[in-house]
């Protein structure tokens, strides 16, 4: 039988990486510009981990979790997310210590959850993400934001909406936990078993249930906003401000909880707003969390990150449109023709490769006119003609495959003059 690929799964081929590429070196260019540097964790990590970190009434845990026994018996889980990870490591190698405060940490990389998979929804997708650890001050929360909202505009997705909420401190989370309860009790019989179970462990998760999603009961449910005590509403009010201050328009929703359970504070959401872009339109999620450290036997510690959804950000850009620009095209194809011709040919082409020039040859015995074509087909700027002739005279054809232009030059030239008309194609470029 023949093997395919998981589903929710996706390969990415070669002619679409380019696309990949550009996106990691966008987001590594603005994390590195707002002095955030990278964290690489594992892929697969004690279940508990997840289990505490984002929560056991959480969707993610109780049904999504690719969790397996391997041979010495341990439970392990296939990262669903960074956020995690990212603070056992901050715990494991007491990076709180550190005098460099806060830790401001990015990550990219797989992630793993069961899901039903459909357009913007895979098994395995792809996140990169921030995480900024030690910091209690607002104006991180809007850093946090403005990099990502950088990072859209830089690859050119403009059509985007930010949507905050606050979930506000421990006392004003279980005040409104109380009114939850109370809303909800005299008609929980008429929701899902899930969200009876949620109602006493964890009542906010209701308003997040895929299936009573539509209940007139979550719609009219009480608002965070209205059980904030006096800190979280200042809290809210300089993150608000601050936003104002670097000129970032949102929209606040109340209703927007998130699916995971270590948010506290500013939580925020960016949609694409692009038509016809389809019912998953989170780009990108995040929030504050300030008892994840604590959970993992760290001190008292802060966060604030975010995880964008690289597949769902590349279907954003299809439907804007965007062009992504090319990789670094093939600088010189070396053509052979006669006898003896593909040694020199190897050597010539090993040459600029050590100099830092792409070269490529043909490896499967094509005829002059054959190779031609592999050198257009693989757009190269310029080919090398070693023949018979050149072999005996030690002068070699260069041609630039746009202009037609050709100069006979000799082999220890060959590289330096390649250099320089590509610098001089740089400079024409810019
Ligand atoms: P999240 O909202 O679960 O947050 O995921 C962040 C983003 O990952 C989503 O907005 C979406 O773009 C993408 N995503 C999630 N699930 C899938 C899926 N099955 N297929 C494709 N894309 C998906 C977190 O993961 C938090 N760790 C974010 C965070 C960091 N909060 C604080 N720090």
């Amino acid at each position: 039988m023949k093997i395919q690929l998981p589903r929710g799964t996706r390969d990415i081929l070669p002619e679409e990486v380019a696309k990949w590429h550009f996106l990691e070196r966008s987001f590594e260019e603005i994390c590195t510009d707002y002095q955030y540097q990278e964290i690489r964790t594992p892929i697969f990590e004690h279940t508990e981990l997840f289990e505490r970190g984002v929560g056991d009434s959480t969707d993610i845990v109780t049904k999504e979790m690719y969790t397996f026994e391997d041979k010495g018996g341990r439970s392990l889980t296939l990262r669903p997310e960074g956020t995690a990870s990212v603070v056992r490591a901050f715990v494991e190698h007491k990076m709180f210590g550190s005098p460099n405060q806060p830790n401001k940490l990015y990550y990219k990389g797989p992630m793993f959850r069961y899901e039903r998979p459909q357009g913007g929804r895979q098994r395995q997708f792809h996140q990169m993400g921030i995480e900024a650890l030690g910091s209690y001050d607002p104006a991180i929360d809007v850093e946090v934001i403005t990099l990502v909202m950088h990072f859209f505009q830089k690859i050119g997705l403009s059509n985007t909406k930010l949507v905050i909420n606050s979930l506000g401190d421990k006392e004003s989370r279980l005040r409104h936990r109380e009114a939850l309860i109370a809303h909800f009790e005299p008609r929980i019989d008429e929701f899902c078993a899930d969200c009876q179970n949620r109602l006493y462990k964890n009542p906010l998760r209701i308003l997040d249930c895929k299936k009573d999603h539509d209940h007139p009961l979550v719609q009219s449910a009480p608002s965070i906003l209205d059980y904030l005590n006096e800190a979280s509403t200042a809290y809210f009010d300089k993150v608000k401000s601050y936003l104002d201050a670097v000129g970032l328009d949102c929209e606040i929703d109340p209703t927007m909880v998130r699916g995971l359970d270590y948010y506290n504070h500013t939580t925020f959401e960016i949609m694409s707003v692009e038509e016809g872009f389809g019912a998953k339109t989170t780009l990108c999620g995040g929030g504050r969390y300030h008892g994840l450290v604590q959970e993992f036997d760290g001190p008292e510690t802060p966060g604030i990150g975010f995880g964008i959804g690289v597949e769902r950000v590349l279907l954003a850009l299809e439907k804007a449109e965007v062009i992504i620009p090319e990789e670094k095209a093939l600088a010189c194809y070396v053509i052979t023709a006669g006898e003896g011709t593909a040694v020199k040919a190897m050597s010539i082409m090993n040459t600029l490769r050590q100099q830092g020039i792409s070269a490529e040859k043909d490896y499967q015995d094509r005829k002059l006119k054959g190779q031609l074509k592999d050198a257009d087909r693989k757009n190269a700027l310029f080919t090398i003609i070693v023949g018979e002739e050149e072999l005996a005279s030690g002068v070699y054809k260069l041609k630039d495959m746009k202009s037609g232009e050709q100069t006979a030059i000799a082999e220890d030239a060959i590289a330096a003059t390649i250099s320089k008309k590509l610098q001089t194609l740089k400079e024409e470029h810019q």
